[in-house]
């Protein structure tokens, strides 16, 4: 049997993926624990689902802090230990053709966001960061101050579709608007790029020609149910 492993969540939305891996936890279906859920986004299910179980919550509001950097960002806003230079050398989120100031502001809006999630994480003994249905991209700020041991990733998230076909927001629209006769769902590492990092595991199934988008997005959430505690419990067995 592996050790138990801390994990720590976050959400942005309905968390039927952190229910899947609430209920493994629960029934002793993989050898982890989960120590906070967090969310970009207030009010949603998601943090309901935690708080039933009596896990601790918190809300970083993104949009709220997005709005208030439009009105200007001073550099007393960002963390002390934000360089601007290195963290955009490192990015492969933002389009090269950006503007040099859309991605100095893209990265510190998101750093100014990322400096309150860290401070709130860092008080909680955490072995993995679970991103279940999290809709925000992480910049290296974030990634550098979690994966601190060198190839040694600590960030796992879920996205639909077969990686690397149709990473982005709309993986299963994407998927049905192809035409694709196989959709799928991966688990993978957060690196630097938008879907980019190491896959852990994948689940696939077949799509009909009748099949609506919704069918093939039920279909696809049954199976990111079973595949994310398995990934979870292969890095708990990893340790
Ligand atoms: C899931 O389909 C997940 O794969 C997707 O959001 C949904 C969240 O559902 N994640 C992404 O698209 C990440 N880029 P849930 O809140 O019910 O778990």
């Amino acid at each position: 049997m592996a050790k138990r492993i801390n994990v720590g969540t976050l959400i942005s939305g309905g968390g039927t993926n952190l229910q899947a891996i609430i209920d493994a936890c629960l029934d002793n279906s993989i050898d982890a624990d989960i120590v906070f859920t967090g969310s970009d986004n207030p009010g949603v299910k998601g943090l309901e689902r935690a708080q039933k179980v009596d896990i601790d919550t918190f809300v970083v509001d993104y949009s709220q802090i997005i709005r208030s950097c439009k009105k200007g960002i001073n550099d007393a806003d960002l963390p002390n230990d934000f360089n601007l230079d290195q963290i955009q050398a490192k990015q492969q989120l933002v389009a090269t053709d950006a503007s040099k100031d859309q991605i100095a502001f893209f990265l510190k809006t998101r750093a100014i966001a990322e400096k309150k999630l860290l401070d709130i994480i860092f008080a909680y003994d955490m072995d993995l960061l679970v991103l279940a249905g999290f809709m925000r991209v992480l910049t290296p700020y974030f990634i550098d101050r979690i994966n601190t041991e060198p190839g040694k990733y600590k960030i796992m998230n879920i996205h639909p579709a077969l990686l690397p076909s149709f990473p982005g927001t709309d993986g299963y629209g994407d998927t049905f608007r192809y035409g694709c006769k196989i959709g799928g769902c991966t688990v993978h590492f957060i690196d630097y790029g938008e879907d980019t990092g190491p896959i852990i595991g994948q689940k696939a199934f077949e799509i009909k020609d009748n099949d609506t988008l919704d069918d093939i997005k039920k279909k696809g959430l049954e199976k990111e149910w079973e595949l994310y505690p398995q990934c979870i419990q292969k890095f708990a067995d990893s340790l």
